[in-house]
């Protein structure tokens, strides 16, 4: 039976960077989660009869919510839904499915990387049927239809067992079970010569990789030492818990911190990695060397033809405008284009769908490519292993070799968490306000050469997304760049990115805060950081 139950809006459901993430209490408001769903559906259109796939990172409130969703799929007129074994799907295993099984699209509730638990952190985000985060316009529309919405529709189904595999019927639709890993597994199997890896790892080559009670638990454990023949106990903190064991499953350098402690220490093995709460981001640590997100990526791009996958070479790369430049350089060198995108991995479906990038790549640790369309920690992860299979070379060798070929690009994020919101857009408010002033001023002896707010044009469906961070590059390549998150829950977190290109060999063993010192002290400078947040230093520095 199926219930029409009125309801009045909420007005704070605007989708963010990756969805709708709110604090579980604020979910738990009666009606709140099933505003929202309800508002997916009628911002959609001709999914009767259709998949839609379901599945979340295992945080707190998941089972409760996935209850909501296949109940009023049915409601709404879905054919079918398939959920992951105990509501557990990693994001870029939800997009997988969502295109294996040409689903019409899928939910998938996480808020990443931010921590899990009844007070904690809680995320409902819609893919489309490409299996990426759902475009803008999708997102406005969820956002203006949850303004106006009266009622959503609801099936009466009882109890369904997300334990057990197999499928159910519910409310007139099928309902159908299945393992979160098999096919991701078999997906990364076809990408990556898995006989190399496993003669990797029956050489000696010790790795570790942490899963932060978050969901890559089971898909690390199941391709790392099952798989792959790596020792047991490779994978740590494996079992996905409701509240990450009361950690935030951040894979950065303050959450991973024992991970990095470890690697570099006197007994580190070859290779540390770790993933987020949903599993698309990915943080690598050689023995002795952390490797930058956007290091990373320009590594990753520049070896991909190890791989089975990627032989054919690279149609593009793709990074968002945060990421540092050395990405460029690769692009350059392979002579493919190299697509500069606003914050948030969905602006990579375009260029991926139109066959014009195969490797994307963030400074906020998400990496991935064309296989999915949604970033991929352990994609990221075994492309990493393939080249040192191939390479037979130290992380910090591969790292160094390639600063020495392309010049280093040193990084550095500043963030400034959970300041007062007003403040936070003063402060962007009044940049905007002396942009067009900026060019040809000196700041802490260096000169701006250009100051602008990056607009983005999609070269694929001509949309323009503005204000998304604003840039100052000054002579010589170094740039900072200010941006407003868009993933917090709580106040504003300020974005300072930091930047400098240094070509010279002899100078590619700095500090990279040292190296970066007076750019850090123009940023201040030029934004009047402390005067606008009250802050004296950042709250994280990555
Ligand atoms: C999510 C998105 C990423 C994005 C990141 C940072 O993880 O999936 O694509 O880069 O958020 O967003 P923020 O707005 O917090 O800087
Ligand atoms: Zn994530």
């Amino acid at each position: 039976m199926t219930r029409t139950v009125s309801t009045t809006p909420f007005d704070d459901q605007k989708p963010g960077t990756s969805g709708l993430r709110k604090k579980v209490p604020v979910f738990q408001q009666p009606n709140y989660a099933e505003n929202f769903i309800q508002s997916i559906f009628d911002a959609l259109s001709g999914f009767g009869g259709r998949l839609l796939v379901v599945g979340g990172d295992g945080r707190y409130y998941n089972r409760e919510v996935i209850g909501k969703v296949i109940a009023m799929a049915a409601a709404n007129g879905f054919g079918k839904v398939m959920v992951g074994q105990g509501g557990i799907l990693s994001t870029p295993a939800a997009s997988h499915l969502i295109r294996k099984y040409k689903a019409f699209g899928g939910i998938i509730l996480s808020a990443s990387h931010n921590p899990g638990g009844p007070r904690q952190d809680f995320g409902i985000k819609y893919n489309a049927g490409n299996g990426g985060p759902a475009p803008e316009k999708i997102t406005d529309a969820i956002y203006a239809r949850s303004k106006e919405i009266r009622e959503y529709r609801i099936a009466e189904i009882g109890e369904i067992d997300i334990d057990i595999i197999g499928t159910v019927e519910a409310g007139g639709m099928e309902v159908e079970i299945v393992d979160p890993v098999r096919d991701y597994a078999d997906l990364m199997e076809s990408l990556f010569d898995f006989e190399a890896l496993r003669k990797l790892f029956e050489s000696g080559f010790r790795m570790r990789f942490d899963a932060m009670h978050a969901v890559t638990g089971p898909y690390a454990t199941e391709i790392f030492e099952r798989r792959l023949g790596a020792a047991p106990g490779t994978c740590r903190n494996f079992r996905p818990l409701p509240d990450f064991g009361g950690h935030h499953p951040d894979p950065n350098l303050v959450h991973a911190k024992h991970l990095y402690d470890e690697m570099m220490g006197p007994d580190a093995p070859d290779f540390g990695a770790a993933s987020d709460g949903d599993g698309d981001r990915n943080l690598i640590i050689g023995k002795g060397i952390f490797v930058t997100p956007s290091d990373s990526l320009a590594l990753l791009a520049a070896n991909a033809t190890v791989a089975p996958a990627y032989t054919g070479g690279l149609a593009g790369i793709a990074r968002s405008m945060p990421t540092s430049g050395a990405a460029d350089r690769v692009a350059q060198k392979l002579g493919v284009g190299l697509y500069e995108t606003p914050t948030g991995w969905k602006f990579f479906g375009n260029l991926l769908d139109a066959g014009m990038a195969t490797i994307c790549g963030e400074e906020s640790a998400g990496t991935g490519s064309s296989h999915v369309r949604e970033k991929d920690g352990l994609w990221a992860v075994l492309l990493w292993l393939s080249i040192l299979a191939a390479r037979r070379e130290s992380v910090s060798e591969i790292v160094t070799k390639h600063w020495a070929t392309y010049g280093r690009n040193y990084y550095s994020r500043h963030d400034y968490e959970e300041v007062d919101a007003a403040a936070a857009n003063a402060l962007m408010e009044e940049l905007r306000e002396k942009l067009a002033s900026l060019p040809g001023t000196q700041v802490c002896g260096l000169k701006i050469e250009t100051a602008d707010d990056f607009a983005y044009h999609d070269p694929v469906d001509g949309s323009v997304s503005v204000q998304q961070g604003i840039r100052i590059l000054f002579e010589g390549g170094s740039r900072v760049v200010f941006r407003l998150s868009g993933t917090g829950t709580s106040g504003a977190t300020l974005r300072v990115y930091i930047e400098r290109y240094e070509p010279d060999a002899a100078r590619h063993g700095l500090d990279t805060q040292a190296a970066l010192a007076d750019l850090i002290a123009a940023a201040d400078e030029i934004a009047g950081i402390r005067r606008h947040t009250g802050r004296e230093r950042p709250s994280v520095i990555t």
